[in-house]
């Protein structure tokens, strides 16, 4: 992969990445068409499909989280991805297993609340294996999706302290028609979970629409989002966060263009969300 790269940058073309777990869904095609849009025709856009083991607690879905390669590649080809990198866990983490694998990355400040609180060890895994692969990928410009706007904070502020010369974009979030965000774990939700499985959109506009001519608390706030989920039987609140968007510090008080984070099991799956109030 490095090979390539290096010969792709002597031929004066630009990489475009876009890194996945797989089981692509129309939201990760929309930020291959950001990345494509962003190194042009003679650019190469490059995605990567690993389902990454150290983001994963123990107790989460490595071993069940879906895989279809067949359908990935298909649907990287109608999008004119120029290459599919799909490295093994042995190329990324080689002798894990018995101990000889210890280099890790991790970001200390934006990943305490939140993603971070919920799920410890997750980001060290996510700032470790998106440094590994942008050292594979070598792109000019890599693009995350909305959804995990953590995630994404936290990889712009790593490419910034590790220097890494790379423009991280962050592409607005894909969703069906009824507003629930896509994501390859809505694959886990039963029919009826599914159709409530949109109390998480619902809840990002009540929240909108509470704050868009006046300024309210976030104890207030929070109380009305959670009493809106829990009309959905099926639902249970792991977080409701209220902070900003660039800094992720918890507001103080919630107005117009404060940022919304939302975490929320339906049954089994939890399912994440955020948007800008
Ligand atoms: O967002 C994801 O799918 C993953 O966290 C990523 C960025 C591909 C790292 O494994």
């Amino acid at each position: 992969m490095q090979r390539a790269a290096q010969s792709w940058h002597r031929e004066g073309r630009r990489i475009g990445f876009v890194p996945t777990m797989g089981f692509l869904h129309d939201g990760h095609m929309s930020l291959v068409r950001d990345a494509r849009r962003r190194v042009g025709p003679d650019g190469i856009v490059i995605v990567s499909i690993y389902v990454n083991p150290t983001q994963f607690a123990p107790t989460e879905d490595l071993s069940r989280y879906p895989r279809d390669l067949k359908r990935d590649y298909a649907l990287c080809r109608a999008d004119g991805v120029d290459g599919i990198f799909l490295p093994s866990d042995a190329v990324m983490y080689p002798g894990r297993d018995a101990g000889a694998y210890s280099t890790y990355v991790a970001e200390e400040s934006l990943t305490r609340r939140m993603e971070g609180a919920s799920r410890p060890t997750h980001f060290r895994g996510v700032t470790t294996i998106v440094a590994k692969l942008f050292h594979c990928v070598l792109p000019d410009v890599a693009v995350f999706g909305a959804k995990d706007w953590q995630q994404a904070v936290v990889i712009r502020r790593m490419t910034v302290d590790l220097n890494f010369p790379i423009q991280i974009v962050v592409a607005p979030t894909g969703r069906a028609s009824d507003g629930l965000a896509l994501s390859s774990r809505n694959a886990y939700l039963s029919p009826t979970e599914r159709e409530q499985a949109t109390v998480l959109w619902r809840a990002l506009n009540a929240a909108r629409v509470a704050v868009a001519k006046k300024t309210v608390s976030v104890a207030e706030l929070e109380k009305a989002v959670r009493r809106l989920i829990a009309t959905a039987p099926a639902a249970r609140v792991d977080y409701v966060e209220f902070f900003d968007g660039e800094t992720l510090e918890p507001a103080v008080q919630v107005k117009r263009g404060t940022h919304m984070a939302l975490a929320v099991f339906l049954g089994k799956t939890r399912l994440i969300d955020n948007a800008r109030l």
